[in-house]
């Protein structure tokens, strides 16, 4: 999988959700929103999409994005906690993800303002959100900051949220109201300054990067560029004999976790509805072959993008995990209490108890010590 959802990743964050539903903790990593900001069409819900690894999101040509668009991406093979209690109450032992087995086959989409339809078909969640956003904006180009909310499960992505914005805009045009800049800047700076936010500065790189929307408003949240990737998108459009090498090495405007060149679908790829799949062996072969990128095409494109957000919610997990040791060490503890106050019949459950919490910190103890690599700004740029 290329996308932001590392199997590697969602096993750990579940091993962790499973041990802590045992014990009776939700949510024991709160991981960070990716949001998206940048001028109009620069390619910021084609970049989101491509992270995803889906196709859901309204893209094109104009005012496309006219709503926030709050994903929660929901990952659902964590078992719930009703369904552990009454496995171990039953003092079945083993895989703790049996019960939800014949549910893992299903991927679907849910919305706020529609609870309780689950959408299956991808195209119709797509279909969902253009309705949606013209019913609060009316066709002609106009905006709202009421977010759209949805939720997609699956057992294939991590429990986070990501966040697509309408672009910075300056002049009003057709149903516009007077102070668009503003009012979309608002918007954007809503999601983009909790700290806990990631931000993807995109920029098309046939623009100058100088007069960059989504750059200057990521510095203004995040001056010290601790958690502002700059994306490069367009890569395909740049004019013959120019490229992205200055930008990338960091000689124009230097970022701390630095650029990644993208190249998405085009509009006619929209069109023809080319698929995900055969618009990534583009990206790939695009880099590879050429000869500015060629020696470094492992560093640009989509995967690397991806990547590179793994890498960011790995350190984000690896800062929670002192609280995390603590809460287990006290589970443990309570549970031991608990065991010599209640004898033989509660052996069973606590037992198991301990068993799946030490079998987590076993076989993470490389991580819950600290002792794993160091991911180095420099393995981020
Ligand atoms: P947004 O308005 O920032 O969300 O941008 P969209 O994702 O809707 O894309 C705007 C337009 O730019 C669409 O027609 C996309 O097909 C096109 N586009 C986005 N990224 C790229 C890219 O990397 N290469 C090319 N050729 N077109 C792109
Ligand atoms: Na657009
Ligand atoms: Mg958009």
């Amino acid at each position: 999988s290329i996308n932001v959802n590392d199997p590697g990743l969602i096993t750990l964050v579940n091993k962790l959700q499973d041990v802590f539903t045992t014990v009776g903790v939700q949510n024991p990593i709160d991981l960070p929103q990716i949001a998206v900001v940048g001028s109009q069409s620069s390619g910021k819900s084609s970049v989101l999409e491509n992270i995803v690894g889906r196709d859901f999101l309204p893209r094109g040509t104009g005012i496309v994005t006219r709503r926030p668009l709050i994903l929660q991406l929901i990952n659902r093979s964590a078992p719930n906690p009703h369904q552990n209690q009454v496995k171990l109450e039953n003092g079945v032992n083993g895989d703790v993800k049996t019960t939800d087995k014949e549910n893992n086959a299903e991927e679907w989409g849910e919305f706020l303002h529609i609870p309780g339809q689950k959408f299956h078909d991808f195209g119709k969640i797509r279909e969902e959100i253009v309705k949606e956003t013209e019913s609060k904006t009316g066709r002609n180009a106009g905006i709202s900051p009421a977010p759209i909310n949805l939720r997609i499960y699956s057992p294939n992505v991590l429990t986070l949220t990501l966040v697509d914005l309408p672009g910075l805009t300056k002049v009003p045009v057709g149903d516009q109201p007077r102070d668009i800049e503003r009012q979309i800047k608002d918007m954007v700076l809503k999601q983009i300054q909790k700290p806990n936010a990631i931000i993807l500065a995109v920029t098309a790189a046939n623009t100058d990067l100088a007069n960059s929307d989504g750059l200057k408003l990521a510095r203004e949240v995040d001056p010290e560029g601790q958690r502002t990737i700059g994306v490069l998108t367009k890569v395909d459009l740049m004019d013959d004999g120019t490229d992205v090498v200055d930008i990338l090495a960091g000689r124009i405007i230097p970022l701390r976790l630095g650029y990644v060149p993208v190249v998405n679908r085009g509009q006619r790829d929209i069109e023809n509805k080319r698929a995900i799949s055969s618009a990534l062996e583009n990206e790939k072969n695009f880099f590879e072959n050429h000869k500015a990128y060629r020696n470094k095409a492992s560093y640009c494109g989509t995967p690397y993008l991806a990547r590179k957000l793994n890498m960011i919610l790995m350190m984000h997990i690896k800062n929670t995990l002192p609280d995390i040791k603590a809460r287990i060490s006290s589970s443990l503890q309570k549970y031991s209490a608990e065991l010599g106050q209640l004898g033989e019949s509660m052996l069973g459950s606590a037992s198991n108890i301990v068993q799946i919490i030490t079998e987590f910190c076993t076989e993470y103890r490389t991580v819950l010590d600290g002792n794993n690599q160091e991911i180095s700004s420099v393995e981020l740029s």
